[in-house]
């Protein structure tokens, strides 16, 4: 069912207020993992020296910083003030700005790139991030987002929300929230970009992977280092969370290889041109 424009404001306050919080701990748990995918994106959309690129939910700002590394132009954005200065922090010499990918702060024909790493799933208006992309690309330019895939058993994504669905308490302390893998579904995504005008939609799944060196980090990683999941967690029971914890434990204990813990966590690249 479709939510009210209240409830729409209500679950973006939740995200940036839960983005303020976790920006540093997201950094800590998510950053070697999500950055896996960042050559991916930035080849599907056709970054290349010079080209003038927006990394919209940068986050610490690791695609734009790869994107750098190509010797693009870049500008990173984010809607949250913690998530920016964590960015500047860390790639002093990348132009970072709080926007947010719904309304973007620039003129129309702008960009040559537009990438989004990991964010699509976090937008109350999801559109809205497709249409001003639209809008600040130039003629010919490529808008390219990643998102986690579906998750499926064995991988990070679906070992936590099974262990959640099996032990969890039904919890009402999350606000009403868009599906948050909507757009792993690549028939969703091509719909959208059509929608907003965009050609060529294409979609395929990268491969990325935990290392981790405690079969607890995969837990401590959703428990600590991210928004709905977070919420989802900290709101069980003490002794329910425990459970959960323990569960994804004994299912990160099978993935042991060599010295650590290779846990997939796949993501769902797509892209699409802008035509001209
Ligand atoms: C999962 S993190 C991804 C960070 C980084 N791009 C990466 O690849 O790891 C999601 C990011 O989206 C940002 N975000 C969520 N909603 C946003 C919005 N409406 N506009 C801009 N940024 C947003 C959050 O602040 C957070 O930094």
């Amino acid at each position: 069912m479709a939510l009210s424009d209240a409830e729409l404001r209500a679950f973006e306050e939740f995200e940036k207020a839960g983005w303020d919080r976790a920006a540093s701990r997201y950094h800590e748990h998510w950053g070697f993992l999500s950055c896996q995918s960042a050559e991916a994106m930035l080849n599907a959309a056709q970054v290349v020296d010079g080209s003038r690129v927006l990394d919209t939910a940068t986050g610490a700002g690791y695609v734009a910083a790869a994107a750098e590394q190509r010797r693009a132009t870049i500008t990173g954005v984010d809607f949250s003030a913690a998530q920016v200065e964590l960015a500047k922090d860390t790639y002093p010499e990348i132009d970072f700005k709080v926007a947010s990918a719904e309304a973007l702060p620039f003129a129309a024909n702008t960009f040559d790139a537009v990438v989004m790493g990991f964010g699509m799933n976090h937008l109350p208006n999801p559109e809205a991030a497709f249409g001003e992309a639209y809008r600040v690309l130039k003629e010919g330019g490529i808008f390219a987002f990643t998102v986690w895939a579906s998750p499926k058993p064995g991988e990070g994504f679906g070992i936590v929300l099974t262990a959640i669905d099996n032990h969890g308490e039904a919890n009402s302390k999350l606000p009403p929230a868009p599906p948050y893998f909507r757009f792993a579904d690549s028939l969703e995504a091509h719909r959208i970009f059509n929608l907003t005008g965009f050609v060529e939609p294409s979609t395929k799944i990268v491969p990325q992977y935990w290392r981790h060196k405690s079969p607890d980090d995969v837990f401590n990683a959703f428990n600590e280092g991210a928004v709905r999941a977070t919420a989802m967690l900290q709101s069980q029971p003490a002794r329910v969370r425990e459970a959960i914890r323990s569960t994804v434990r004994n299912e990160v204990l099978k993935l042991k290889k060599d010295n650590v813990y290779l846990v997939p966590v796949p993501a769902a690249l797509s892209s699409a041109r802008k035509p001209g």
